[in-house]
């Protein structure tokens, strides 16, 4: 593959960025980068950011038709308040698995989304002087907009307020009504209005504080309806016993406790249970733009899910409620459910309901959306909680991204400016055949493709970065530039 590489230097980086390959594309763009300066005078806004492009053949790549599909979510967040950066964090390890798997060339159906139905978005309206109608519509906008931000490439964007998700709604709730999966009573208990769930009195702090917002509980009785999880609880068992993947990772299994009675409220005085709404986003969101999609057909788009990707914080709704409402309506269940760890701010989960949130705006301005992307998925062991810091975000995105791989980008484009008119005119895998760095990358592409498969997004990082060290040591061990020197001595 011979390539053509119009080079210049710029400064932000999108190196592990895999989506900069598209499948169907003809070209590639490369934004290569300098260093940031620790002192956080940061080149982005001196600069005027420049690319390089190459052909890329795609033969090799499977047609889109043919692919297998891949449907990949993230939560539909609440618009109670705009995204924080724990809001981003699950969409960008979704946007860097979703470009992962169009690199295996299959057909990816990304979703994303807004919930927007329930008390406390209804109260955040009433606070913001508007309706919920007008306050769903800023909020939902600001996601979307923090989205293109960050580069997420999201093939869907579902709203629970669009028509077409009500009608289906409608369907599956009567599909599991007339299952007789639905009973009416009475429910008393402590209710947390952030969590839209009744709690279990032993899992509450003092003064009946919820343990996630802080908040107390309120006391609730309910005329209700409930949906019969119990019949379902032999069957949830075996697959978790037939599917020991279902819940990732492996210890959130624990985690998956089973209580048997939701209420799911069915007669007009009372919305649908908020939770029975938002799930089925995940459905509605398939079916195409304009059309007023019945369920069969929005299934039938791309239904089951491969990977729901969410927080531990609502791993039971994913990993217990939802495959149970689905067997209610004879629908096949999600393929895996992943629930990753929170990112905390002094140990506690950040979030809107306590305020400690960190802007995910203000950190993309300063440091550029390949910046945030990396550090997170990198820094963040995808599982686990982990904490953020201003001065370790810092290092960790000049000591990888600008001093390894910004570096390698411009040593080498450099040499090709400089002695090649920005033209590569050799079949780089003819000609690297025998090289001992073609070995060596091949063996790291291989293990990131593994740490990606398994979800280990951080040791996938790894492996990236290990490529960048390759490549640098190999142009300081053999010197190419050398090769030009002597060859224009010789003329
Ligand atoms: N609306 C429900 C989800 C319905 S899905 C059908 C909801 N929304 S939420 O906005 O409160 O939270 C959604 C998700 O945001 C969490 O599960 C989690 O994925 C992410 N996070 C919110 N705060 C977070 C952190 N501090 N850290 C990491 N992720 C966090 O729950």
């Amino acid at each position: 593959m011979a390539a053509r590489i119009n080079y210049s230097v710029q400064n932000t980086l999108c190196l592990l960025n895999p989506l900069n390959y598209s499948v169907n594309a003809k070209t590639t763009h490369f934004k290569t980068g300098l260093n940031f300066s620790k002192n956080l005078i940061f080149p982005r806004k001196l600069k005027r950011p420049t690319f390089c492009t190459c052909a890329v053949s795609n033969n090799d790549r499977q047609s889109s038709e043919a692919a297998e599909t891949f449907v990949l979510t993230t939560p539909l967040y609440y618009v109670n308040a705009p995204p924080h950066m724990g809001s981003a964090y699950t969409t960008i390890a979704a946007d860097a698995i979703a470009r992962f798997q169009r690199l295996l060339g299959k057909k990816v159906i990304f979703v994303t989304g807004t919930d927007e139905h329930g008390e406390k978005i209804a109260a955040a309206a009433a606070v913001a002087g508007s309706t919920p109608s007008q306050h769903c519509d800023v909020i939902s906008q600001a996601y979307k907009t923090l989205w293109k931000d960050l580069e997420i490439s999201h093939d869907k964007f579902i709203r629970t307020t669009d028509p077409k998700h009500e009608g289906i709604v409608k369907e599956f709730y009567s599909r599991v009504l007339d299952k007789g999966d639905i009973y009416r009573a009475d429910y008393e208990g402590l209710y947390c209005v952030n969590c839209e769930e009744y709690k279990d009195e032993k899992e509450l702090l003092d003064n009946n504080c919820c343990p996630m917002h802080l908040k107390p509980c309120i006391e609730r009785k309910e005329d209700n309806y409930f949906f019969a999880l119990s019949k379902y609880q032999k069957q949830l068992e075996e697959n978790l016993t037939q599917n020991p993947n279902f819940v990732q990772p492996p210890f959130r299994l624990n985690e998956v406790q089973m209580d048997w009675g939701i209420p799911v409220p069915n007669d007009n005085k009372q919305t649908i249970y908020v939770w029975f709404d938002a799930l089925l986003g995940y459905i509605s969101a398939l079916s195409a733009e304009k059309e007023q999609p019945d369920l069969q057909t929005a299934v039938s788009s791309g239904w089951p899910a491969s990977l729901h990707l969410i927080g531990k914080d609502i791993l039971r709704f994913h990993a217990v409620y939802w495959p149970a409402m689905l067997m209610s309506a004879g629908l096949d269940l999600p393929k895996k459910v992943f629930g990753h760890g929170f990112l905390t701010k002094d140990g506690m989960k950040m979030g809107k309901s306590l305020g400690n949130t960190l802007e995910p705006n203000e950190l993309v301005h300063n440091f550029g959306s390949d910046a945030v992307r990396y550090f997170f998925l990198r820094e963040v062991e995808f599982g686990s909680d982990g904490d953020y810091s201003e001065e370790r975000f810092i290092n960790i995105v000049n000591a990888h991204l600008a001093n390894t791989i910004g570096n390698l980008l411009n040593r080498t484009l450099g040499l090709l400016k400089k002695n090649c008119q920005s033209t590569l005119v050799v079949d780089s895998a003819v000609a690297a055949e025998g090289n001992a760095l073609k070995d060596a990358v091949e063996k790291l592409v291989e293990k990131a493709r593994i740490h990606y498969e398994n979800l280990s997004l951080s040791s996938a990082c790894e492996a990236v970065l290990e490529i960048g060290n390759a490549g640098n040591a190999y142009m300081d061990e053999n010197a190419p530039w050398t090769q030009f020197q002597a060859r224009r001595c010789c003329f």
